[in-house]
């Protein structure tokens, strides 16, 4: 083979390389290629091909979804379209949880609807080998049933991140040298559902669902998971070459710490790690600041 043309075999090689790896890289995913129906299939809709759902809440049912697989470390974050108007009584939640009931580990987003006109409340918990008990409320800065937005829950050894459009609402630091459970064992799959929660969910179960605004609609798109698979290669976790394990991502950078800040000063209504009545002395995870 002559220098031209060993030349332009390298090239083909290096445009094939770089398709395959686009069509491994191809993100977002369709629904069904890395979730299955849970709970009611006829409340949801697959539309455009299955690159978007709608979940349905009515009389009959609310419904639900779940990843095919369990991960370990990694990012999921999808797009959300809250139900509009009325949605006082519904929760649509976002989270992740080890199926494992004593040493349960969970990581969850809960959008609790309210009367039209009214602020969503975004409802986050972390449960670590067991232990729960760790809510924080934001109300959140924009109509989330106007839009689609970004709701993402990263997760590395180091902490784990709660973010809204790439504003960081929560962060959950390992503080295992301070004896705090982080969740680094199990893996997680990924779950959400759209049910009616009205004896807890507006106002402390004020505010009742309106059933004659029934069906209500949720809409999800842009599946987005990266992170070790389980079942899968089982040194993936440990891997620090994987992205979500590097440097940039130990900790918030200063944009990121300025923008959780701002979400905290401006739109936290609620820390369990300010309730005096429920901890007397603040819980250890608690005790360094944000
Ligand atoms: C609903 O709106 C009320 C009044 O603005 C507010 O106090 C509450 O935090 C909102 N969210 C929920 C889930 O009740």
């Amino acid at each position: 083979m002559d220098m031209k043309n060993s030349l332009r075999v390298t090239s083909l090689s290096l445009l094939l390389c770089i398709i395959g790896f686009t069509s491994v890289l191809a993100r977002p995913a369709t629904f069904l290629q890395d979730f299955r129906v849970t709970w009611s299939d006829s409340h949801i809709r697959q539309l455009q091909g299955g690159s978007s759902i709608q979940l349905i809440l009515d009389q009959n049912s609310g419904c639900g979804f779940a990843s095919k697989y369990q991960y370990l470390f990694g990012r999921v974050s999808m797009k959300i379209k809250l139900i509009p108007g009325d949605s006082a009584g519904t929760v649509t939640a976002f989270y992740m949880n080890s199926d494992t009931d004593n040493v349960r580990d969970e990581l969850d987003f809960e959008f609790l609807g309210n009367r039209s006109g009214q602020p969503y409340t975004v409802q986050t918990n972390v449960y670590a080998h067991g232990k729960g008990d760790r809510e924080q409320r934001v109300n959140l800065w924009f109509d989330p049933a106007a839009d689609y937005h970004t709701y993402s829950i990263f997760w590395n050894h180091h902490h784990v991140v709660f973010s809204i459009d790439d504003v960081p609402i929560r962060v959950y630091k390992n503080n295992e040298a301070k004896g705090v459970p982080f969740p680094k064992f199990q893996p997680m799959g990924v779950y959400s559902t759209l049910w009616e929660a009205d004896d807890w969910a507006t106002r402390g179960g004020l505010e009742k669902i309106d059933w004659s605004k029934a069906p209500f609609y949720a809409y999800y798109k842009d599946f987005d998971i990266e992170g070790c698979a389980v079942p899968g290669p089982a040194n993936c976790a440990s891997n620090p070459t994987n992205w979500w394990e590097g440097p940039a991502y130990q900790q918030l950078d200063a944009v990121q710490a300025r923008k959780y800040r701002w979400a905290r000063v401006n739109h936290m209504i609620y820390d369990y790690c300010t309730d005096k009545s429920r901890y007397p002395v603040p819980p250890p995870e608690c005790r360094d600041g944000i």
